[in-house]
């Protein structure tokens, strides 16, 4: 039996993030603790920081993702610093305002201030024991599905792995299509891949259901229309939230098992990473690869090229094993038998093209 969790409240529309403190008041009537704001770095230069009005015990941090992607020290040390600073009170609410690394942040955090010990504890699936604290994500990148899946992507001291639990699901999101239109035109194309690539693997795997499908045929559909045709940023902005609800009804495939590799040890973005192995995966994912190529001309994308030119053979054995970690993801790309199709030797064929 699969209990699927869907985001309670939706707050939909251009202008919106004017409203978000109302927003926070609908989600939490009765509660008056303070509120923590998790905001990406970046939002220093967007005036999005001029925007935010957080109340005198409110806490706002800042957390630098172009830098890098979230680690679960830094879930940590944001936790601590906020036990410290409060004195154990918790906050009514994390609100995470940025890309997928920001809201994955805001996630986290809300778990592992309900959850003891150290957010690499929780690294896998169904591992969280206590209910978060209540949590709402401000996408302003598109294409992560942050927003509405289930996962918490962290890499941690020997792994790179999600917090996958009901509890990472957020209890509101506000969706502000304006937010989109200041993110530079090559992040906005990896994260937009990153969302296609959900899409392409959801619909290619067995574990889909009739409701993902759904949800990742609309997905993909716009956002094949905006990086061929026309820059729609309302329908952008529903695309991620969309390829997200796919993913809890499907599961992810081989890309994003080999791009994990990729991002862990050669320290690429998440989107990027994806669009690197994709690229390699024509063989598997067919017709979906020659339009991917198609976005990237129209967009003069250009990949970086000899990516693993330096990887020696222990860190493919990494590679390989951190890709195997995604084990519910290949079975349902390649079936039960998956290690007999995808060998070692087949993943480092594919990793030295790239
Ligand atoms: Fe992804």
């Amino acid at each position: 039996m699969k209990i699927t969790r869907f985001i309670p409240k939706v707050l939909f529309g251009r202008k919106h993030f004017n409203d978000l403190n109302r927003f926070i008041g609908d989600i939490c009537p009765s509660k008056k603790r303070y509120a923590v704001y998790i905001i990406d770095s970046i939002h220093q230069t967007t005036g999005l920081f001029e925007r935010l009005q957080p109340g005198k015990n409110d806490m706002v941090i800042e957390f630098n993702a172009s830098s890098k992607e979230p680690k679960t020290s830094d879930i940590d040390s944001i936790r601590d610093q906020i036990v410290k600073q409060k004195a154990a009170q918790l906050p009514h609410v994390v609100v995470g305002i940025g890309g997928g690394s920001t809201m994955d942040v805001a996630k986290a955090v809300s778990i592992m201030l309900t959850n003891k010990g150290s957010a690499e504890n929780y690294q896998g699936w169904d591992l969280v024991k206590n209910k978060a604290v209540t949590k709402i994500a401000v996408p302003t990148l598109a294409g992560t599905g942050a927003e509405a899946s289930r996962t918490t992507v962290l890499t941690g001291p020997v792994k790179k792995l999600g917090i996958n639990s009901d509890f990472s699901i957020f209890d509101g999101v506000l969706m502000d299509p304006d937010l989109l239109e200041t993110v530079p035109a090559e992040q906005e194309f990896y994260t937009g891949m990153d969302n296609f690539i959900h899409c392409v693997e959801a619909m290619n795997g067995s574990a889909i259901n009739a409701m993902g499908k759904s949800f990742a045929i609309q997905a993909k559909a716009a956002v094949e229309n905006f990086f061929l045709k026309e820059k729609n940023y309302e329908e952008l902005i529903v695309s991620s939230f969309f390829g997200g609800s796919s993913i809890a009804n499907s599961s992810v495939g081989i890309c994003h098992a080999l791009s994990y590799g990729i991002a862990f040890l050669l320290n690429y973005r998440h989107g990027i990473a994806n669009c690197i192995v994709f690229n390699q995966l024509e063989e598997y994912y067919g017709s979906d690869v020659v339009t991917f190529r198609k976005m990237m001309d129209n967009h003069g994308i250009k990949l970086p090229v000899n990516v693993t030119a330096d990887v020696t053979a222990e860190q493919f054995d990494t590679m390989i094993e951190l890709a195997y970690k995604l084990e519910k993801d290949l079975i349902s790309a390649l079936g039960p038998d998956f290690k007999n199709i995808l060998t070692p030797e087949k993943i480092i064929s594919i990793y030295k093209k790239m």
